[in-house]
């Protein structure tokens, strides 16, 4: 039982039901990460001595974890702070070479996938530059396609295994803490990353500077490190490395069966419940609403019997919104959770209208 290597879970009556916002961190990352900061910790690519040198190669071992992972080159893994930096950086990165193009994108896509792209670019279905999103936050699903532009996989990383040699992109972007690392790294993948010019300064990306009559002519490293301006988060991508060790040392596959078996229970459970209305309920994600109750007071009702799940747009306002859902509840699911959590959430949410003095 995975549950036992997450401290926070063990011992505790509560249901966390908030995997798609974060997911929690197993022993091994919190352990790891600890470590590095006892025996290792020094700033990377700077120091000529054996700590700078250690820390050096503990970043770019976990580059290479991470681009095996995804069947990609370590030269083209970028770590930023998280997804949505990723995104940021891939729009800009992206204007350079094509500053007039259109982006084509599905509505239901996150704030963060979307913005960096319609405020630079503008939207227009067919536009040249195709931003999909690997698996919705809202309603789980995962869809199919052969290629895109750009990859927002942030949700989509630790339920199903990203290759991008069988799904051509040209960017794609996800956190750690998504699939059980620390917050404040994040990964973008970039194809080609020998065409795109830098657009953040300073720090190790700088290959030398020269001050000629008032003006600076800058020359950049390689990629990856041109794109990772200031100190890059060592302890963070050792974190990531760690997690995604942790991932494959388990059955892929059967983590990501687990938590579809308890969005499919709770599907059932909630379904049999007159008052609540399911919009999607898949691959680990259920998002609802319950008759007459706001969410965000059912989610506080719900976090005073100890349920933790989030209430609201889920920075997919666009979406919802178009669909006619406004604001919803959402249960996210991960392996480590149990079917006793979704009878516990069931047995809350059909006793919510009676406890606000509704029915
Ligand atoms: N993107 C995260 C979520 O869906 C924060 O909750």
């Amino acid at each position: 039982m995975l549950r036992e290597d997450f401290p926070i879970l063990s011992g505790q009556d509560f249901a966390y039901l908030d995997s798609a916002a974060t997911m929690q961190k197993p022993q091994v990352v919190i352990d790891t990460v600890s470590d590095f900061y006892k025996t290792s910790n020094a700033n990377p690519r700077r120091g000529l001595y054996d700590l700078s040198v250690k820390a050096t190669k503990i970043l770019e071992d976990a580059r290479k974890t991470v681009a095996n992972f995804i069947g990609a080159e370590p030269k083209q893994i970028v770590f930023t702070k998280n997804a949505t930096e990723s995104l940021n950086l891939a729009a800009w990165l992206l204007k350079q070479r094509h500053p007039d193009a259109k982006i084509s994108a599905p509505l239901d896509l996150h704030h963060s996938a979307l913005l960096p792209f319609a405020n630079l670019f503008g939207l227009d279905q067919d536009g040249e530059i195709s931003l999909r999103s690997g698996m919705s936050n809202v309603t789980g699903e995962m869809p199919d396609f052969d290629s895109a532009t750009v990859i927002d996989s942030a949700q989509e990383v630790v339920h199903r295994r990203i290759d991008v040699s069988k799904r051509p992109c040209d960017f794609l972007a996800f956190s750690g803490h998504k699939l059980g690392a620390e917050f404040g790294i994040g990964v973008l993948y970039i194809r080609e990353p020998e065409k795109y010019e830098p657009v953040f300064f300073g720090g190790e990306m700088v290959d030398a500077v020269e001050l000629n009559n008032n003006k600076i002519t800058n020359y950049y490293s390689e990629a990856p490190a041109k794109f990772e301006a200031g100190t890059v988060n060592v302890a963070g991508a050792l974190s990531l490395k760690i997690a995604i060790e942790y991932l494959l040392s388990h059955d892929f596959n059967k983590l990501s069966e687990h938590t579809i078996k308890l969005s499919d229970y709770a599907k059932e459970l909630l379904g049999k419940i007159p008052e609540v209305k399911i919009y999607s309920a898949k691959n680990g994600i259920v998002s609802f609403n319950i008759e007459g109750v706001h969410p965000h007071d059912a989610a506080q009702v719900l976090a005073s019997h100890g349920i933790m799940l989030r209430a609201g747009y889920h920075c997919a306002q666009p979406f919802l919104d178009s669909n006619g859902w406004g604001p919803v509840l959402r249960a996210s699911f991960c392996f480590y959770n149990t079917e006793e959590e979704v009878e516990q959430l069931a047995a809350a949410v059909k006793n919510i209208r009676k406890e606000m003095g509704l029915s």
